[in-house]
């Protein structure tokens, strides 16, 4: 199977995950659009999502799913989304996207994260994906010297010949170099850097499960 259909196998397996008559988390990505398109078949018996990107907005709406704002809902029993990679406890490496940062806030806000992925993204240590890390343009400077003196290198995205601009009008620092062997005590160090708004490790904010495509099928794996 080529990893386009694994995606597309994980993103109609997680349907299973999605309460009826409840309105659902949604991550953002490659992975997740195959999601959102299966999601779609079954948008009678939900009231909707909660999106976590401009770009599942768009593609939700044009297949008539109902996005509310994060404001208007207080828990979700369930978020679905994708992964750049996967560790054996369920903490992930995200934010290959840019949507980290809206990700993290959805995830928070939910009950369940439910990751989809394909097998390549799982990985024994978090960190041969360069670690996407949102922060606020000042500070990006300060940012790549703290990450420095871990070992790290500190690489401003790119868009158009240009610095990308997230959702919410910020730059991202993806930083390679890293080997994560505690993500909780790294996400939590980091996360307190003046002018961070988000890393892109989610340990806090972890999967609970993970349905891993493989070339048997998919695999369930709980944490
Ligand atoms: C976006 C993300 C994505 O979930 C992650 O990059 C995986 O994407 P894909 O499904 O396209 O491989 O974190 O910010």
């Amino acid at each position: 199977m080529t990893q386009d259909e694994l995606k597309a196998l994980v993103g109609q397996a997680a349907l299973q995950y999605v309460v009826p008559g409840q309105i659902v988390g949604v991550g953002t990505g490659s992975t997740v659009n195959k999601f959102i398109d299966a999601l779609a078949t079954m948008r009678e018996r939900i009231p909707g999502a909660v999106s976590s990107s401009v770009a599942s907005t768009e593609r939700m709406r044009a297949l008539g799913i109902t996005v509310f704002d994060a404001n208007e809902v207080d828990e979700l029993a369930v978020y679905i989304d994708g992964a750049d990679e996967i560790d054996g406890k369920g903490f992930m490496i995200k934010g290959g996207g840019a949507a980290l940062t809206r990700e993290k806030i959805v995830a928070a806000q939910s009950a369940r994260f439910v990751c989809i992925a394909d097998e390549s993204k799982q990985v024994a240590v978090l960190g041969r994906y360069p670690v996407p890390v949102e922060v606020i343009p000042m500070a990006a400077r300060r940012v790549t010297r703290q990450f420095a003196a871990m070992g790290g290198t500190a690489r401003l995205r790119m868009k158009d010949g240009q610095a990308l601009v997230t959702d919410n009008g910020q730059h991202i620092l993806d930083v390679s170099g890293l080997s994560i062997t505690d993500p909780l005590q790294f996400e939590t160090e980091v996360n307190q850097w003046p002018g961070v708004v988000t890393v892109g490790v989610f340990a806090l904010q972890g999967a609970a499960v993970c349905l891993l495509g493989t070339a048997s099928g998919v695999k369930t794996l709980t944490y």
